[in-house]
């Protein structure tokens, strides 16, 4: 029987089998609970509260639960946020000109246009026309690229709270073989930067693995570490796992579920049931990462807000 425990310190040798639960909903709530004293004793030294806007295009589902996600962590953290909403067919002109008065908008710290929008708009353009200091999703490419030299930088949510949650949790990195499945620019590509980085936590030797990797078996069974991000529900199986392994699943497709209220449950992309006996440590869905990825956010604004990252 798998004993399973949320304190990181755990031994395999001497109880193998057992693994560790990493915990993003507790681990999340702390760094709230950490943000939100921050804020107060900001609020007691005369500053601004930190103000968060989010610009929404259309009515994806996946979209409205994760804006609806931010402006709740900013109201937990006392932050100030304010919600745009456009309807699927506005222009991207108009679209260039809100993000414009956000860029210019001295009271807001951070903002955000939530992906995807809509085939008629450039993504691209859109993520350029962002204030690099404003852009708390660390996905202008002056961010991306400072944080590929190691400089400060936002840092995108997902990536941030994988490292966030290593740490937390002591997970040694150094020299460790990790592999990373997915390219994708907001977390793959980050990620893999992020582990390979000198000093904790990173120094680990990276592999990214992808739609044409020919032998993606065999680089995972050699890994130490193994963060799965390629949106395909229960893709990693245990025969693909080293005894050991801790296994760090970004997946979080929406199934759908006669069981629960919305109508769907979200499934990782790892095969939780059968790879949990042969980790270390392994992040569940949901209740792992995706939390983590909300409460990156919240940091960033802080940071933002604290002029920590960009002093003007
Ligand atoms: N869509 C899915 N994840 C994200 C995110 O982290 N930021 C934005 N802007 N859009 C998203």
């Amino acid at each position: 029987m798998n004993t399973v425990n949320n304190t990181g310190e755990k031994s395999l040798v001497d109880n193998p089998g057992a693994y560790t639960l990493i915990d993003g909903k507790l681990i999340s709530e702390q760094i709230k609970k950490e943000i939100a004293a921050e804020v107060e004793s900001m609020i007691a030294n005369g500053l601004k509260r930190p103000h968060l806007a989010v610009i929404i295009v259309g009515h994806d589902g996946g979209s409205e639960s994760y804006v609806a996600g931010k402006v709740k962590d900013c109201a937990d953290c006392g932050f100030t946020s304010t919600l745009i909403r456009f309807e699927d067919d506005v222009t991207e002109d108009v679209l260039l000109a809100e993000v414009d008065k956000f860029n210019r908008d001295e009271d807001v710290d951070g903002f955000i246009v939530q992906l995807p929008l809509p085939k008629h708009i450039s993504e691209e353009k859109v993520i350029e026309a962002i204030d690099y200091r404003k852009d708390v999703d660390g996905f202008h490419p002056v961010n991306v690229g400072r944080m590929s030299i190691g400089l400060p930088c936002f840092v995108s949510a997902t990536p941030s709270g994988i490292i966030e949650l290593l740490r937390r949790y002591k997970i040694e990195t150094e020299g460790k073989n990790c592999v990373v499945i997915g390219r994708s620019n907001i977390v793959g590509k980050p990620v893999a930067t992020l582990m390979m980085q000198k000093g904790y936590p990173g120094d680990a030797t990276v592999t990214v693995c992808h739609s044409r990797t020919k032998n993606l078996k065999e680089l995972c069974l050699q890994a130490d570490i193994i963060i799965a991000a390629l949106g395909q529900p229960e893709f990693l199986k245990a025969d693909m796992v080293k005894s050991g392994a801790v296994i760090i699943d970004v997946g979080t497709t929406r199934v759908p579920s006669t069981l629960t209220k919305s109508g769907f449950k979200l499934k990782g992309d790892v095969a939780f049931d059968e790879v949990a006996p042969k980790a270390s440590f392994i992040t569940p869905v949901p209740g792992g990462v995706g939390l983590m990825t909300r409460i990156a956010l919240m940091k960033n604004t802080l940071l933002a807000a604290k002029k920590e990252i960009y002093s003007v």
